[in-house]
Protein backbone atom coordinates (compact mmCIF):
# COMPACT_ATOMS: atom_id res chain seq x y z
CA UNK A 1 0.00 0.00 0.00
CA UNK A 2 1.39 3.81 -1.22
CA UNK A 3 0.83 6.44 1.05
CA UNK A 4 1.00 9.69 -0.47
CA UNK A 5 0.01 13.26 -0.85
CA UNK A 6 -1.74 13.86 -4.19
CA UNK A 7 -1.17 15.89 -7.53
CA UNK A 8 -3.43 17.81 -9.96
CA UNK A 9 -3.07 14.56 -12.09
CA UNK A 10 -4.89 12.62 -9.23
CA UNK A 11 -7.86 14.81 -9.57
CA UNK A 12 -10.40 12.73 -12.13
CA UNK A 13 -9.85 9.38 -9.28
CA UNK A 14 -10.31 12.32 -6.16
CA UNK A 15 -13.19 12.73 -7.82
CA UNK A 16 -14.28 9.12 -8.07
CA UNK A 17 -14.54 8.60 -4.44
CA UNK A 18 -17.95 8.75 -3.34
CA UNK A 19 -19.19 8.90 0.32
CA UNK A 20 -23.04 7.71 0.29
CA UNK A 21 -23.19 7.84 4.04
CA UNK A 22 -25.34 10.21 6.37
CA UNK A 23 -22.57 12.49 6.73
CA UNK A 24 -20.93 16.08 6.08
CA UNK A 25 -18.16 14.69 3.22
CA UNK A 26 -15.61 16.27 0.61
CA UNK A 27 -18.12 15.75 -2.33
CA UNK A 28 -17.14 16.63 -6.38
CA UNK A 29 -18.38 20.26 -5.97
CA UNK A 30 -16.84 20.87 -3.08
CA UNK A 31 -13.65 19.50 -3.81
CA UNK A 32 -13.14 21.85 -7.50
CA UNK A 33 -14.34 24.56 -5.66
CA UNK A 34 -11.99 24.59 -2.49
CA UNK A 35 -9.22 23.21 -4.41
CA UNK A 36 -9.55 26.65 -6.82
CA UNK A 37 -10.07 29.00 -3.73
CA UNK A 38 -6.85 27.27 -2.01
CA UNK A 39 -9.01 26.33 0.84
CA UNK A 40 -8.15 22.17 -0.09
CA UNK A 41 -4.53 21.68 -1.73
CA UNK A 42 -3.20 18.60 -3.14
CA UNK A 43 -0.15 18.52 -0.21
CA UNK A 44 -2.95 18.31 2.33
CA UNK A 45 -5.07 15.40 0.44
CA UNK A 46 -3.75 11.86 1.28
CA UNK A 47 -4.10 8.82 -0.35
CA UNK A 48 -3.75 5.01 0.51
CA UNK A 49 -3.28 3.76 -3.43
CA UNK A 50 -2.73 -0.01 -4.45
CA UNK A 51 -2.37 -0.56 -7.94
CA UNK A 52 -2.63 2.48 -9.13
CA UNK A 53 -6.51 2.54 -7.49
CA UNK A 54 -7.54 4.39 -4.69
CA UNK A 55 -8.86 2.91 -1.90
CA UNK A 56 -8.59 5.14 1.05
CA UNK A 57 -8.80 9.28 0.85
CA UNK A 58 -8.19 12.58 3.45
CA UNK A 59 -9.18 15.71 3.26
CA UNK A 60 -8.09 18.79 5.10
CA UNK A 61 -9.09 22.25 4.84
CA UNK A 62 -7.12 25.31 5.60
CA UNK A 63 -6.89 29.03 4.72
CA UNK A 64 -5.57 29.70 1.06
CA UNK A 65 -1.51 29.23 1.40
CA UNK A 66 -2.10 27.69 4.96
CA UNK A 67 -1.46 24.89 7.12
CA UNK A 68 -4.30 22.34 6.85
CA UNK A 69 -6.73 22.94 10.09
CA UNK A 70 -9.16 20.87 10.20
CA UNK A 71 -9.64 17.13 8.77
CA UNK A 72 -12.83 17.47 6.31
CA UNK A 73 -13.74 14.30 4.91
CA UNK A 74 -12.48 10.07 5.62
CA UNK A 75 -13.28 8.04 2.71
CA UNK A 76 -12.51 4.42 2.47
CA UNK A 77 -13.47 2.47 -0.65
CA UNK A 78 -16.49 -0.06 0.05
CA UNK A 79 -14.16 -3.48 -0.98
CA UNK A 80 -11.54 -2.71 2.19
CA UNK A 81 -12.24 -5.67 4.51
CA UNK A 82 -10.51 -3.43 7.31
CA UNK A 83 -11.62 0.08 6.60
CA UNK A 84 -10.43 1.44 10.56
CA UNK A 85 -7.54 -0.17 10.10
CA UNK A 86 -6.72 1.81 6.61
CA UNK A 87 -8.16 4.74 7.44
CA UNK A 88 -5.71 5.17 11.01
CA UNK A 89 -2.96 4.34 9.02
CA UNK A 90 -3.88 6.80 6.26
CA UNK A 91 -4.02 9.54 9.27
CA UNK A 92 -1.09 8.75 11.22
CA UNK A 93 0.96 9.42 7.49
CA UNK A 94 -0.10 12.57 6.92
CA UNK A 95 -0.26 13.53 10.33
CA UNK A 96 3.68 12.57 10.24
CA UNK A 97 3.86 14.89 7.32
CA UNK A 98 2.56 18.06 9.09
CA UNK A 99 4.01 17.64 11.93
CA UNK A 100 0.70 17.45 14.22
CA UNK A 101 -2.56 16.28 14.20
CA UNK A 102 -5.16 18.94 12.97
CA UNK A 103 -8.87 18.51 14.12
CA UNK A 104 -11.38 16.37 12.67
CA UNK A 105 -14.73 18.11 11.81
CA UNK A 106 -17.75 16.08 10.85
CA UNK A 107 -21.32 17.55 10.28
CA UNK A 108 -24.67 15.30 11.20
CA UNK A 109 -28.21 16.13 11.67
CA UNK A 110 -29.63 16.48 14.86
CA UNK A 111 -31.00 12.88 16.83
CA UNK A 112 -27.98 11.57 14.57
CA UNK A 113 -27.43 8.89 17.52
CA UNK A 114 -30.60 7.16 16.85
CA UNK A 115 -30.14 7.09 13.03
CA UNK A 116 -28.41 3.70 12.67
CA UNK A 117 -26.88 4.95 9.48
CA UNK A 118 -26.02 8.27 10.55
CA UNK A 119 -24.45 6.52 13.68
CA UNK A 120 -22.78 4.17 12.39
CA UNK A 121 -20.71 6.30 9.50
CA UNK A 122 -19.56 8.31 12.77
CA UNK A 123 -18.39 5.06 14.59
CA UNK A 124 -16.09 3.95 12.56
CA UNK A 125 -14.32 7.27 11.00
CA UNK A 126 -13.98 7.94 15.13
CA UNK A 127 -12.40 5.08 15.88
CA UNK A 128 -9.99 5.59 12.76
CA UNK A 129 -10.02 9.14 14.03
CA UNK A 130 -8.90 7.59 17.72
CA UNK A 131 -6.57 5.44 16.81
CA UNK A 132 -4.52 8.09 14.97
CA UNK A 133 -4.51 10.37 17.92
CA UNK A 134 -7.64 12.26 18.04
CA UNK A 135 -8.76 11.25 21.03
CA UNK A 136 -10.93 14.14 22.80
CA UNK A 137 -14.38 14.29 21.59
CA UNK A 138 -16.66 17.69 21.14
CA UNK A 139 -19.94 17.82 20.21
CA UNK A 140 -20.99 21.65 19.12
CA UNK A 141 -24.16 23.05 18.36
CA UNK A 142 -25.41 24.59 15.18
CA UNK A 143 -27.26 27.18 15.26
CA UNK A 144 -29.39 29.63 12.63
CA UNK A 145 -31.30 33.07 12.58
CA UNK A 146 -33.24 33.47 9.12
CA UNK A 147 -34.43 37.02 7.88
CA UNK A 148 -38.12 35.72 8.96
CA UNK A 149 -37.43 35.28 12.25
CA UNK A 150 -38.31 38.81 14.38
CA UNK A 151 -35.38 41.84 14.20
CA UNK A 152 -34.16 41.92 17.72
CA UNK A 153 -34.39 45.43 19.61
CA UNK A 154 -31.71 47.64 20.27
CA UNK A 155 -29.81 47.06 23.53
CA UNK A 156 -31.59 49.53 26.40
CA UNK A 157 -28.75 48.51 28.67
CA UNK A 158 -25.41 48.59 26.88
CA UNK A 159 -23.99 51.08 24.47
CA UNK A 160 -21.66 49.45 21.36
CA UNK A 161 -18.28 50.85 19.38
CA UNK A 162 -15.84 49.73 16.83
CA UNK A 163 -12.31 49.82 17.98
CA UNK A 164 -8.97 50.11 15.77
CA UNK A 165 -6.86 48.60 18.71
CA UNK A 166 -6.41 45.08 17.88
CA UNK A 167 -4.18 45.15 21.72
CA UNK A 168 -7.82 46.36 23.21
CA UNK A 169 -9.55 43.24 21.69
CA UNK A 170 -6.69 41.14 22.60
CA UNK A 171 -7.23 42.41 26.42
CA UNK A 172 -11.14 41.88 26.14
CA UNK A 173 -10.30 38.55 24.74
CA UNK A 174 -7.67 37.79 27.52
CA UNK A 175 -10.46 38.49 30.49
CA UNK A 176 -13.54 37.22 28.78
CA UNK A 177 -11.59 33.73 28.95
CA UNK A 178 -11.55 33.67 32.45
CA UNK A 179 -14.30 30.74 33.06
CA UNK A 180 -15.65 29.93 30.14
CA UNK A 181 -17.10 27.04 29.32
CA UNK A 182 -16.02 26.79 25.78
CA UNK A 183 -13.58 23.84 25.04
CA UNK A 184 -11.51 25.07 22.81
CA UNK A 185 -10.77 28.39 24.78
CA UNK A 186 -10.40 25.93 28.15
CA UNK A 187 -8.06 23.73 26.16
CA UNK A 188 -5.71 26.56 24.84
CA UNK A 189 -5.84 28.03 27.90
CA UNK A 190 -4.58 24.87 29.50
CA UNK A 191 -0.86 25.07 27.55
CA UNK A 192 -0.83 28.83 26.51
CA UNK A 193 -0.42 32.05 28.52
CA UNK A 194 -4.03 33.63 28.79
CA UNK A 195 -2.35 36.30 27.05
CA UNK A 196 -0.77 34.19 24.04
CA UNK A 197 -4.13 32.77 23.96
CA UNK A 198 -6.45 35.92 23.26
CA UNK A 199 -3.61 36.85 21.12
CA UNK A 200 -4.22 34.04 19.06
CA UNK A 201 -7.96 33.95 18.92
CA UNK A 202 -7.78 37.83 17.45
CA UNK A 203 -5.65 36.72 14.95
CA UNK A 204 -7.56 33.75 14.04
CA UNK A 205 -10.62 35.92 13.78
CA UNK A 206 -8.73 38.06 11.91
CA UNK A 207 -8.02 36.01 9.19
CA UNK A 208 -12.03 35.25 8.68
CA UNK A 209 -14.01 36.97 5.57
CA UNK A 210 -15.94 39.38 7.77
CA UNK A 211 -14.46 42.83 8.05
CA UNK A 212 -12.57 43.63 10.76
CA UNK A 213 -14.47 47.40 10.95
CA UNK A 214 -17.70 45.34 12.57
CA UNK A 215 -15.95 44.19 15.42
CA UNK A 216 -17.33 46.07 18.66
CA UNK A 217 -16.99 46.80 22.30
CA UNK A 218 -19.56 46.46 24.63
CA UNK A 219 -19.65 49.22 27.63
CA UNK A 220 -22.62 50.09 30.58
CA UNK A 221 -23.87 53.77 29.94
CA UNK A 222 -21.52 54.18 33.07
CA UNK A 223 -18.87 53.41 30.66
CA UNK A 224 -17.69 49.88 32.48
CA UNK A 225 -16.61 47.44 29.45
CA UNK A 226 -19.35 44.25 29.50
CA UNK A 227 -17.70 42.61 26.77
CA UNK A 228 -17.09 41.84 23.05
CA UNK A 229 -19.65 41.02 19.60
CA UNK A 230 -17.61 40.22 16.72
CA UNK A 231 -20.40 39.72 13.64
CA UNK A 232 -18.65 37.61 11.16
CA UNK A 233 -18.53 35.36 8.43
CA UNK A 234 -16.71 32.62 7.01
CA UNK A 235 -16.74 30.75 3.29
CA UNK A 236 -20.22 29.38 3.85
CA UNK A 237 -21.61 33.40 4.79
CA UNK A 238 -22.54 35.17 7.70
CA UNK A 239 -21.93 33.81 10.86
CA UNK A 240 -22.28 35.37 14.49
CA UNK A 241 -18.78 35.05 14.95
CA UNK A 242 -17.20 35.61 18.61
CA UNK A 243 -18.97 37.09 21.76
CA UNK A 244 -18.49 36.89 25.39
CA UNK A 245 -18.94 39.14 28.69
CA UNK A 246 -16.11 39.61 31.19
CA UNK A 247 -17.06 37.41 34.10
CA UNK A 248 -18.24 40.29 36.51
CA UNK A 249 -20.72 41.09 34.40
CA UNK A 250 -22.40 37.76 34.34
CA UNK A 251 -25.40 37.03 35.07
CA UNK A 252 -27.50 39.71 34.03
CA UNK A 253 -28.68 38.75 30.95
CA UNK A 254 -25.92 40.63 28.68
CA UNK A 255 -25.41 37.89 26.50
CA UNK A 256 -28.97 38.71 25.01
CA UNK A 257 -28.07 42.05 24.13
CA UNK A 258 -24.50 40.92 22.22
CA UNK A 259 -26.33 38.71 20.08
CA UNK A 260 -29.17 40.80 19.34
CA UNK A 261 -26.45 42.97 18.14
CA UNK A 262 -24.70 40.34 15.81
CA UNK A 263 -28.17 39.73 14.56
CA UNK A 264 -29.43 43.18 14.39
CA UNK A 265 -25.83 44.34 12.20
CA UNK A 266 -26.52 41.19 9.97
CA UNK A 267 -29.94 41.53 9.12
CA UNK A 268 -29.35 45.47 8.84
CA UNK A 269 -27.11 44.90 5.80
CA UNK A 270 -29.90 42.44 4.10
CA UNK A 271 -28.25 39.17 5.36
CA UNK A 272 -31.12 36.22 4.84
CA UNK A 273 -29.33 34.05 7.31
CA UNK A 274 -27.03 33.77 9.87
CA UNK A 275 -24.92 30.80 11.30
CA UNK A 276 -23.19 30.31 14.78
CA UNK A 277 -21.63 27.30 16.37
CA UNK A 278 -21.56 26.71 20.12
CA UNK A 279 -20.33 23.29 22.49
CA UNK A 280 -23.36 21.44 24.13
CA UNK A 281 -21.79 22.23 27.22
CA UNK A 282 -22.23 25.83 26.83
CA UNK A 283 -25.18 26.16 28.42
CA UNK A 284 -25.78 29.88 28.89
CA UNK A 285 -25.17 30.54 25.21
CA UNK A 286 -27.09 27.55 23.95
CA UNK A 287 -30.21 28.55 25.92
CA UNK A 288 -29.22 32.67 24.51
CA UNK A 289 -29.44 31.32 20.91
CA UNK A 290 -32.55 29.67 21.60
CA UNK A 291 -34.33 32.59 23.21
CA UNK A 292 -32.86 34.60 20.34
CA UNK A 293 -35.10 32.78 17.84
CA UNK A 294 -31.88 30.60 17.12
CA UNK A 295 -32.72 27.32 15.34
CA UNK A 296 -30.64 24.30 16.27
CA UNK A 297 -30.16 22.56 12.48
CA UNK A 298 -27.33 20.41 12.83
CA UNK A 299 -24.82 19.01 15.24
CA UNK A 300 -20.84 19.43 14.28
CA UNK A 301 -18.68 16.64 15.71
CA UNK A 302 -15.14 17.66 16.74
CA UNK A 303 -12.56 15.42 17.47
CA UNK A 304 -9.31 16.75 18.39
CA UNK A 305 -5.95 15.58 20.18
CA UNK A 306 -5.64 15.41 23.88
CA UNK A 307 -3.61 18.27 25.01
C1 LIG B 1 -21.71 32.58 27.43
C2 LIG B 1 -21.71 33.96 28.09
C3 LIG B 1 -21.61 35.02 27.02
C4 LIG B 1 -23.00 34.13 28.90
O1 LIG B 1 -23.07 35.46 29.35
P1 LIG B 1 -24.09 36.01 30.46
O2 LIG B 1 -24.49 37.37 30.04
O3 LIG B 1 -23.51 35.85 31.81
O4 LIG B 1 -25.34 35.00 30.33
P2 LIG B 1 -26.63 34.96 31.26
O5 LIG B 1 -26.75 36.24 32.02
O6 LIG B 1 -27.75 34.54 30.41
O7 LIG B 1 -26.31 33.79 32.28
C5 LIG B 1 -27.23 32.76 32.60
C6 LIG B 1 -26.71 31.98 33.80
O8 LIG B 1 -25.50 31.30 33.43
C7 LIG B 1 -24.45 31.66 34.32
N1 LIG B 1 -23.20 31.74 33.55
C8 LIG B 1 -22.93 32.56 32.52
N2 LIG B 1 -21.68 32.35 32.07
C9 LIG B 1 -21.16 31.35 32.84
C10 LIG B 1 -19.91 30.71 32.88
N3 LIG B 1 -18.93 31.00 31.99
N4 LIG B 1 -19.71 29.73 33.80
C11 LIG B 1 -20.70 29.40 34.68
N5 LIG B 1 -21.91 29.99 34.68
C12 LIG B 1 -22.14 30.97 33.79
C13 LIG B 1 -24.84 33.02 34.84
O9 LIG B 1 -24.19 33.32 36.05
C14 LIG B 1 -26.33 32.86 34.99
O10 LIG B 1 -26.59 32.13 36.16
P3 LIG B 1 -27.92 32.42 37.04
O11 LIG B 1 -29.08 32.10 36.13
O12 LIG B 1 -27.75 31.50 38.18
O13 LIG B 1 -27.85 33.87 37.39
C15 LIG B 1 -20.51 34.07 29.05
O14 LIG B 1 -20.44 32.93 29.86
C16 LIG B 1 -19.16 34.21 28.38
O15 LIG B 1 -18.73 35.29 28.02
N6 LIG B 1 -18.43 33.10 28.25
C17 LIG B 1 -17.10 33.12 27.65
C18 LIG B 1 -17.13 33.32 26.15
C19 LIG B 1 -18.07 32.35 25.45
O16 LIG B 1 -18.25 31.22 25.83
N7 LIG B 1 -18.66 32.84 24.35
C20 LIG B 1 -19.48 32.05 23.48
C21 LIG B 1 -18.62 31.36 22.49
S1 LIG B 1 -19.61 30.59 21.25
Amino acid sequence: MLFRSTVETDLDRLLGCVVDESISWAHPERLLSFLESGHYHHDHIWVAERDGEILARAVWWGFPGGEPLALDCVYVHPSVEDRVGLAAELLRHAHAQYGDAPEYHVFVANGWREDPKASAAIAWRWEAAGRAGLTEELERLRYEWTADMPMPEPSARLVFSGEDDDEVFVDAFRRVAVGTLDFHTRQALATTSPQEQARQDVAEYRKMPGDRSWWRLAHTKDGDLVGVALPSANNAGPVVGYLGVLPEQRGHGYVDELLGEITRFHAARGVQRVVADTDAGNAPMARAFERAGYRNFAIRLVLSPAT
